[in-house]
């Protein structure tokens, strides 16, 4: 059985949804940067600080290249795993790729108290969020098999993408 693997913006619910259709599916949900934390033995947030984010980025390299030789999951991608073509890459044509597509707006509601994510945590958040996600939509767009309106309520998307 293939995978199927999630991808978009932080925020538009790649987590929640991703459970969802695991438990529709008979399929197991793997969280990518969960996956990259116990790999490492610490949080997104530290290998950031300590490492720098380019090193964290060759670790989700790592990651998508041993997730994509598994089968039967569904993953929830990191917002910035699909903006490299090597991690398309790894599963382009073997896996499907799902781009739950949500609207600035509503994310940025949903991450307003957000500490969590290293790219955020900085005093013009609001410009770097919407300069990131409009360089992104294009990307994410084009590596994508299927593009799912991600606003409904998750368990509707969730059987949205099954269907
Ligand atoms: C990132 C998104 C995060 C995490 C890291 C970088 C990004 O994942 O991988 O903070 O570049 O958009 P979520 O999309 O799960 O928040």
């Amino acid at each position: 059985m293939n995978n199927i693997v999630l991808c978009g913006f932080m925020g538009c619910g790649k987590s929640t949804v991703g459970k969802n259709i695991a438990r529709k599916s008979g399929r197991k949900f793997l969280d990518m940067d969960s996956y990259i934390e116990q790999k490492a033995g610490m949080t997104v947030s530290e290998i950031f600080e300590k490492y720098g984010e380019e090193k964290f980025r060759d670790m989700e390299h790592d990651a998508c290249v041993e997730l994509a030789e598994l089968e039967g999951l569904v993953i929830a991608s990191g917002g910035g795993a699909f903006t490299f073509k090597r991690n398309v890459e790894a599963f382009k044509g073997k896996d499907k790729i799902v781009f739950l597509d949500v609207p600035l707006g509503i994310i940025k509601n949903r991450l307003k108290n957000d500490t969590t994510r290293p790219l955020l945590q900085r005093p013009d958040r609001d410009r770097v969020m919407k300069d990131l996600y409009n360089n992104r939509y294009p990307i994410y767009h084009a590596a994508a098999d299927i593009v799912i309106k991600g606003q409904n309520t998750p368990l509707k998307t969730a059987f949205a993408i099954i269907d």
